[in-house]
């Protein structure tokens, strides 16, 4: 079966842990002035234009009782979830299920407190069945790396209190701790990494793809993948627990998909993406590729950068003519740490023979060099990447091939949640570090990475759970430290 450890660390600390069910990390109760509030109807794309006719300091606003509406009793049993955080703002997602008017009308209220006593913010909006009921909300005026907590009213009904967090100021470098994993195939295992991500202290869950698995083409068959997907507890607890950032890989659309792919199945997906995750990106249109590369800044101590390596991809380009610019000026900035978050592997790995590992940058050698340009000049770079279900470390350089290439950035590959190690790679598995001298740790297990940012350098701990078939299975850790350059 699986060989834990392939290869042993150079600076590694081994410790177990049990996860812990439930309880969201603790909670600043910094006294904060949030005072306007805009939403955002399901209907269309985000308003992102406050109220202002609340002034900051005249008080909490007062409780909107929701308007009666007939629901069924699990209508929120999609559970609740938050995302794209800045220093000011978080969207509020959730997503009525069940038998539903074509409107419904829904209350959103975010506070500093649990019991939501003094709300720093509410608004009455609606889910609309155009878009599939969902609902994203977006609070404006908050204040930065403060812990809030937030919950939707709609008839009787009360969802689950979820717990977010916005980033720091833009000038403010402290620590900042990040999940980071993908690829959650329901039938390869249970989601024991969601349960121990829900229970860690954190700032920020980054997603890199692989949310949903399975042969959707229509948007309703995309809705009731996702709908699957989130009936999950321990999920859901995930994303109560944090606030979440995403892109989306090949499975949210098709099985190693690319620009060849049928535009109506691409749209279907992405708009059942967008309707389905605590996202600020304006709802997909038809027929175009949906763009979700973009920036995402942690306060002083660094940028994440979001890649798509999946709908630009051609043969020719991995990323495309706009995305390549976009990248270009995204290097440039003055974090502490650069953050590429890929969906792909970055490095590329040997296997035996002919072995091919989807779209990796190994397709496009010239984009790799000129990515490791960027990265050479740029603060601190790391690379976040996923697709492979294993977790590893690897130096990334132009030429992986070549020995004598200049490492420019550490590779951090976070295990997969639940999906399984390709059955196909599996026989090549005990001699990828052999084959591949840039590989500097490799575990097929399954789990997430826990990376820390520091001013003075970055903690990778990867944690892997031990029975994938156990949803209450401790976890184990690896922890490498990475000195910032
Ligand atoms: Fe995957």
């Amino acid at each position: 079966m699986k060989r834990r450890t392939l290869l042993g660390s150079l600076v590694a600390t081994v410790v177990t842990a049990c996860t812990r069910s439930g309880e969201p990390g603790a909670v600043d109760r910094t006294e904060g002035s949030a005072a306007a509030t805009t939403g955002a109807t399901a209907e269309t794309t985000i308003d992102i234009a406050a109220d202002d006719s609340l002034p900051a300091g005249t008080g909490a606003p007062e409780p909107i009782p929701p308007p009666p509406v007939d629901l069924d009793a699990d209508a929120f049993g999609l559970g609740v979830a938050s995302g794209d955080p800045d220093a000011s703002s978080v969207v509020l997602w959730t997503r009525l299920v069940g038998q539903l008017p074509e409107t419904v009308p829904v209350v959103w209220e975010l506070s500093l407190d649990p019991l939501f006593a003094k709300l720093a913010a509410t608004e009455l909006t609606t889910a609309n069945a155009s878009t599939g009921h969902s609902l994203h909300a977006l609070p404006t005026g908050l204040e930065p790396a403060t812990n809030y907590f937030y919950r939707f009213l709609a008839g009787s009904l009360v969802s689950t209190v979820g717990t977010t967090r916005t980033l720091p100021a833009p000038e403010d470098n402290r620590v900042l701790v990040l999940a980071v994993s993908s690829c959650q195939a329901a039938e390869d295992g249970a989601y024991a990494a969601h349960a121990d991500i829900a229970a860690a202290k954190l700032d920020l869950v980054v997603w890199l793809g692989d949310y949903i698995y399975g042969g959707a083409a229509t948007l309703e068959e995309f809705r009731a993948a996702y709908a699957n997907y989130r009936r999950n507890p321990l999920l859901q607890a995930s994303h109560a627990a944090h606030p979440w950032v995403l892109i989306a890989d090949d499975h949210e659309v098709l099985n190693d998909y690319d620009a060849s792919v049928d535009p109506t199945v691409r749209a279907a997906a992405y708009r059942a993406w967008w309707e389905n995750q605590p996202t600020r990106l304006p709802q997909p249109g038809t027929g175009e590729p949906f763009t979700f590369y973009r920036n995402v800044d942690l306060g002083g101590m660094g940028r994440l950068i979001l890649t798509d390596s999946r709908q630009y991809a051609d043969g020719v380009s991995l990323f495309g003519a706009d995305q390549t610019a976009f990248l270009e000026d995204a290097f440039r900035h003055n974090k502490r740490w650069t953050v590429l978050a890929s969906s792909v592997l970055a490095s590329g790995l040997t296997a035996a023979g002919e072995m091919t590992l989807g779209y990796t940058l190994d397709g496009y050698p010239t984009e790799r060099e000129v990515l490791a340009g960027w990265l050479g000049q740029a603060p601190s770079p790391l690379i976040l990447s996923g697709d492979l279900h294993m977790g590893m470390m690897l130096d990334f350089s132009a030429d992986p091939a070549n020995r004598e290439a200049a490492v420019v950035a550490t590779e951090l590959m976070a295990p997969a949640i639940s999906s399984a190690f390709p059955a196909d790679l599996a026989p090549f598995a005990p001699f990828l570090p052999l084959l591949n001298p840039h590989l500097r740790h490799i575990d097929v297990a399954n789990g997430w990475l826990k990376l820390t940012l520091e001013a003075t350098g970055a903690t990778a701990e990867f944690r892997t759970v031990v029975d994938i078939a156990n949803p209450a299975s401790s976890l184990e850790s690896i922890q490498f430290m990475i000195e910032a350059p």
